[in-house]
């Protein structure tokens, strides 16, 4: 297959940090030789010890570990404040761009915001909040979302951000798998001109058992909704950080203490609590940031993520701060109050490296090129995309509309789980291809495997594994070291299951395609489709329920479930959107069921098991792709599903 191959533009080749000569150098001597090449980039970090041990991790489930840096001490707030202060003092950290942009904005600069982490940290000593103890941050997109990571970070505390979007169900089921001792969250969230009510919610959650280890809720007054307030449990966030004093001592972490927990939906149970640790997490993220955004000091640098996904811990507060950036925190969406305001937020801060989301592509492209032209985007000077595979042709639109061709963009392909990018174009060094993440970062070892685990060679198509560690890998799930083997290692014994497919085309470019497992990937978001069914099955009316990802305009990939109903209970519209509008409670916004089929019954093995390769077919509607269903137990089922999917 031939595809279209943009080289790298010579201009931007002639002052970018790595051209293709010194890739092909470094990753060589990366592979080669990790501990010599991850011992010169720890250099970039601040160390209180300088570790001395490298890489010590190893696969193999007989003598199993993920270990970097074990005998080197840090603090990543430091890392990512107080060693710019001489420097950097006054240079914008976080740029803050309010949901109305009538509203002013916020420069925060780095002294300003070094003050305000050292006070909240102080408070939350006083608070009786140790090293160790996990805080659960549950916050819009607002400036007090880095300080309270960076606070936690200060002092030791282990960091949950739970996305504003999820449910009270969805927080208490977080707060309790961590045994979290306190919450930090705001009267009322923004997004689009709609409140979000973070504190309500905060109550319910805390109504629901497993979550009595919260004994204090910090509230940020942000919108100024009357919120009722429980003594002595909650307290305004104002109140506790007023007179503390700016300068906190940081806690000496070792390399491999936890920083946060970030919990992500997998093919089974309840959300994973993945957790990463201190030393090689901040310097993954630091040096990928770096690296694939080709970052410089005059950079005004925009990630459109929340905070609450693992895109916005590493590419809006952590990689951006460790490297003296200044990161644009947006508290808004793409549409409010019209289809240009992520143009115009880049004209108003003179953005110059914009890093998004292909569905929030795919949804601007709907709206034509005029909105993003009567904008000027001149300081624009590199493009990003992460979340989910981008079709090459959003990919050009981005390209050739957003970026006028004069932007390289870079489809980072990564994960959760691994803390950073992995897979990546480096803007001077990497000829594009759209819809291909190409190659990989320094230190990477991709491989493609078939069913059988048997490695492929060249151009193939198969599951994308790592050969080795990297130094952002998460270490564990939290409590349950069990599952993390489970779920990663066991599958290809010696290297980690991402749980995507993949292809590598014959330049040696890699082409995600997509999950293998039941996760589905709903505008660059993880849902497992167990969640959704355990969801459906809680009502009620609902006797059995069977989930499946389909292909979706905008969102890239949407939810379609078939539901059972018990005996007795009949389908009708109204129990559709009553159905719809529960899971949606129940998990939350990013739930939302795209197409619900009733469903007599569902297709099964004689042994029981739904055969959901079958469902998602249907779903496609391919039923003439439906392959083999010799297994059924029953099928007229099938043939049922089919035909009323085609008269619908
Ligand atoms: C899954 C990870 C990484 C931060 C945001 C999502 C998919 C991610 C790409 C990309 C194709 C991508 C994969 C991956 N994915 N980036 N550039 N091209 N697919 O993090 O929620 O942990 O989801 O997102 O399927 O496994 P996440």
């Amino acid at each position: 297959m031939t595809q279209t191959k943009i080289p790298v533009d010579p201009a931007f080749a002639a002052t970018a940090q790595i051209t293709a000569e010194s890739y092909a150098r470094d990753y060589a001597h990366s592979i080669a030789d990790p501990n010599e090449f991850w011992a010169e980039k720890a250099q970039r970090l601040d160390w209180i010890t300088v570790p001395t041990r490298i890489d010590e991790s190893n696969f193999a489930l007989d003598d199993f570990r993920v270990r970097w840096f074990a005998d080197g001490e840090l603090n990543v707030a430091t890392n990512c404040l107080d060693r710019h202060l001489a420097t950097r003092g006054d240079k914008t950290a976080i740029l803050w761009e309010p949901d109305e942009p009538n509203e002013p904005a916020q420069h925060i600069s780095y002294r300003e915001l070094h003050a305000r982490v050292g006070r909240l940290a102080n408070a939350l000593r006083k608070l009786g909040i140790r090293q160790g103890d996990r805080v659960t941050i549950y916050l819009p997109m607002i400036p007090e979302a880095a300080v309270a990571m960076l606070a936690c970070a200060r002092i030791g505390a282990i960091h949950s951000v739970v996305f504003g979007g999820f449910s009270p169900d969805s927080l208490a089921g977080r707060l309790a798998d961590c045994d979290s001792k306190l919450v930090i969250t705001a009267d009322e969230g923004r997004r689009g001109g709609k409140r979000i009510p973070l504190k309500a919610n905060v109550d319910e959650a805390l109504k629901r058992p497993g979550t009595t280890a919260v004994e204090t809720v910090l509230v940020v007054r942000h919108t100024g909704a009357a919120v009722p307030m429980q003594m002595p449990r909650d307290r305004w966030y104002e109140a506790v950080v007023e007179g503390q004093p700016d300068a906190c001592a940081p806690t000496a972490m070792n390399a491999e203490d936890p920083l946060f927990i970030l919990y992500t939906s997998g093919s089974t149970g309840k959300p994973k609590g993945v957790l990463h640790t201190t030393g090689g997490y901040l310097l993954f993220a630091s040096y990928t940031h770096a690296c694939v955004f080709d970052l410089r000091e005059d950079d005004v640098y925009w990630c459109t993520a929340d905070v609450g996904w693992v895109t916005g811990h590493s590419y809006i507060v952590y990689g951006p701060l460790a490297n003296g950036a200044t990161t644009v925190m947006f508290e808004g969406v793409p549409n409010h109050p019209d289809h240009s305001r992520f143009w115009d937020v880049i004209d108003k801060h003179r953005v110059t490296i914009f890093y998004t989301a292909p569905t929030a592509i795919r949804a601007l492209m709907r709206e034509g090129a005029a909105p993003v032209q009567r904008t000027s985007r001149a300081s624009l000077r590199l493009l990003g995309t992460v979340g989910e595979p981008i079709n090459p042709e959003a990919w050009r639109w981005y390209h050739e509309t957003v970026g006028e061709k004069r932007c390289p963009v870079v489809d980072t392909w990564w994960q959760t789980e691994t803390g950073g990018i992995l897979i990546s174009p480096l803007p001077g060094a990497t000829d594009l291809k759209p819809g291909s993440a190409t190659r990989p970062f320094f230190g990477i070892r991709p491989a493609l495997v078939d069913a059988n685990g048997a490695i492929l060679d060249g151009a193939a198509e198969g599951n994308l594994v790592l050969l080795g560690s990297w130094p952002g890998q998460m270490r564990t799930v939290y409590g349950d070291h069990a599952r993390f083997l489970d779920t990663y290692f066991r599958t290809y014994p010696g290297s980690y299951f991402t749980g995507d497919g993949c292809r590598r085309d014959e330049d040696g470019d890699y082409w995600i395609t997509g999950r293998v497992d039941d996760v589905i990937n709903v505008s660059g978001h993880r849902i497992g489709t167990a969640e959704v069914e355990s969801a459906l099955v809680a009502h009620p009316k609902v006797a059995e329920a069977a989930v499946v990802g389909f292909p979706h305009d905008i969102k890239g990939q949407g939810i379609y479930a078939y539901v059972t109903l018990n005996a007795g209970e009949n389908p009708s519209e109204a129990l559709r959107k009553e159905l719809i509008a529960f899971v949606r409670q129940e998990i939350g916004a990013i739930a939302g069921i795209d197409h619900l089929q009733w469903a007599p019954g569902l297709p099964k093995t004689r042994s029981g098991k739904i055969m959901r390769r079958i469902l998602r077919k249907i779903a496609e509607n391919l039923p003439d792709q439906l392959g083999d269903i010799s297994t059924l137990a029953d099928p007229a089922v099938v043939a049922n599903l089919v035909r009323e999917r085609r008269d619908a």
